[in-house]
Parts: C-alpha cells; sequence; structure tokens
C-alpha cells in the first residue's frame, strides 16, 4: 500500500459519509483521539480487509467507542482492547460506554506483555494510545516484527512529540504517514469541529490547545496526531535500533538532566510569546 497524501486521501474519502454518520453525534470524551484521526484507523482497516483490531490505551474510550460503531458485530471485525489502569473513573466510563458492542473485548494489563501475544493469530491493525513518545515507538517496532501486523498508528506523534523524529528515522519514508500532512488536515478537519470546542470542558488537559496551538504555544502540527506505519510483507525489524536510540535519553547523567531541566526553566520563565519559535527549537534540541 502506498502512503502518500494523495492515495490515504482517496482511501479515507470513501468512507467519510458512513464514518461521519456513525461520528458525528459522538461526544468528545477527555484524553480521547479526534474523529479526523479515527477516520484513518477505520478506513485502513476496512480497506485491507483486516478484521482484528488490537487497541492499547483506552482510558475513557473514545477511540474504542468509535471503532466499536463504525465496525459493528455485524461487520465481522473483532476489537480487543488493552488498559492499564484498572479501578479507575476512566475504566468504568470506558466499560459503561462500550457495554453491549459484543465484538469488544476489553482487556486489564500491560501491553508490553499482552500486545505480542494478542496478535500472533491472524492478521491484525494495532492502534497504540499508551504508552506514549518513545516508548510507544519502541512498542510498535516489537509488533511490526510480526508481519501478521498489517499497520500500527502510534497517537500522539506530533511535529515536537518526543517519538516523532524516531519514527521518522527507523521506519521507512514510503510506509510511513502522518495525519499532520497538510492536504490530510485540509481534507478532514471539519469533522473535529465538535471535539476542538467538547475539549473545552476538560481544561485540566486541554488548556491552550486549539489547531496549531498546544499548552498555548504555536505548534507545526494541527492536532495530537496519529503516525502510521505500513509493515512490510516479512514484518520490520528496527527494535535494537529503537532499543539503543531510546536508552540514550533514559541513561543521560543526572547532572546533565539537571542542567537541561535548568535551561529549560530559563526557557519557559523568561523568553515571552514573540520568541516562541526560538524556544519551541531549542526545546527540541534539549528534548530529542
Ligand atoms: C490517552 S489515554 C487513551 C485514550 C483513548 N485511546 C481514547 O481515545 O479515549 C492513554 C491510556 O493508555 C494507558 N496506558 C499507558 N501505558 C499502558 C500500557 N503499557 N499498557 C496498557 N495501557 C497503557 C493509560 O493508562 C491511559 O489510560
Amino acid at each position: 500500500m502506498g502512503v502518500e497524501s494523495g492515495g490515504i486521501i482517496d482511501i479515507c474519502s470513501q468512507i467519510r459519509d458512513s464514518f461521519d454518520s456513525i461520528a458525528s453525534d459522538v461526544k468528545y470524551q477527555a484524553k480521547g483521539v479526534f474523529h479526523s484521526e479515527m477516520l484513518l484507523v477505520c478506513a485502513i482497516t476496512e480497506a485491507l480487509g483486516v478484521s482484528h483490531i488490537v487497541e492499547s490505551g483506552r482510558a475513557r474510550g473514545q477511540s474504542t467507542y468509535l471503532l466499536a460503531r463504525y465496525f459493528d458485530a455485524s461487520t465481522g471485525c473483532r476489537i480487543t482492547s488493552v488498559e492499564y489502569e484498572k479501578y479507575t473513573r476512566d475504566a468504568i466510563i470506558a466499560m459503561n460506554r462500550l457495554r453491549g458492542h459484543s465484538n469488544v473485548d476489553l482487556q486489564f494489563g500491560d501491553s508490553w506483555n499482552l500486545l505480542p501475544s494478542l496478535c500472533t493469530e491472524e492478521e491484525c491493525i494495532v492502534v497504540i494510545d499508551g504508552p506514549k513518545g518513545r516508548d510507544a515507538v519502541q512498542l510498535a517496532a516489537r509488533v511490526l516484527r510480526n508481519p501478521e501486523v498489517r499497520v500500527v498508528f502510534i497517537h500522539d506523534l506530533h511535529a515536537v512529540a518526543a517519538g516523532r523524529k524516531m519514527t521518522e528515522q527507523f521506519f521507512p519514508d514510503s510506509n510511513t504517514f502522518f495525519t499532520d500532512d497538510e492536504q490530510y488536515v485540509e481534507a478532514f478537519r471539519d469533522l473535529d469541529e465538535r471535539c476542538w470546542e467538547e475539549m473545552k470542558e476538560y481544561p485540566e488537559t486541554a488548556e491552550g490547545w486549539a489547531p496549531y496551538l498546544r499548552h498555548g504555544e504555536k505548534i507545526p502540527s494541527y492536532a495530537h496526531t496519529f503516525a502510521m506505519i505500513v509493515n512490510t510483507a516479512e514484518g520490520i525489524d528496527v527494535v535494537d535500533e529503537c532499543t539503543e536510540y531510546a536508552q540514550k535519553f533514559k541513561s543521560e547523567s543526572t547532572l546533565l538532566q539537571r542542567a537541561k531541566g535548568k535551561i529549560l526553566n530559563f526557557l519557559e520563565s523568561e523568553m515571552t510569546k514573540p520568541y516562541w519559535a526560538l524556544r519551541y527549537w531549542l526545546q527540541q534540541l534539549l528534548t530529542q
């Protein structure tokens, strides 16, 4: 499957109306994936004819619920969703929302342990929305060794996210697409009007968020952003490279971390709006 914007937009346009008919009345929930982003997951799953979706990171189940509505039991598609946190308000909200969807299996546990075995039996699509950042990319790398995993989606890989550069570096360009692609955004951003509006009901997580704005700072991405990595027929094996790369950040000396922290605090407190671009690039340099 080619992943240039034109082809992806065509595939998504084919289901746009049917997706909108199930998504437009779905109320946004805290921490949730946006409609224009889930459109891509649904369109690719349908286009590839894959009938098992494995999700890591459910929280209140916005993504899970949209999948469950688009691929209801009559489609023959199964959805297995893994969430780490068991006795939380989020977990209860998700269980209540998804009650009655017989093709959805809500599991609790750590995806590092569960995902590889959930992906062995048949072709599947994997959606990772927790863990985050470089950990998410490492988890993606682990499952992509298995050619039964046709595509992996990783959420929150906007242009300034930890893990974006890592994804661009280790997965071939020809197999990778990001939903902050300009043409993709222009084609489908109108699906998100309700999400942006209802997101304001959760100021603790959504303060200072708007298109191309995150925590009040301009960023070069429209929103959270899904990375899509299409697997090859043999599987992609970049586990060692990803582990080594991620390890570099974990093994930094405390002294270096403290120094970086001081510089970042200075940037945060001393540099105000007109310098956002400079601050942004300096932050990038220090955190990637
Ligand atoms: C941003 S939320 C998911 C939102 C959800 N996809 C939606 O659209 O509403 C991230 C979730 O991932 C879970 N998580 C983080 N690490 C995990 C892991 N290793 N295994 C399973 N779940 C994990 C967190 O507990 C959290 O509930």
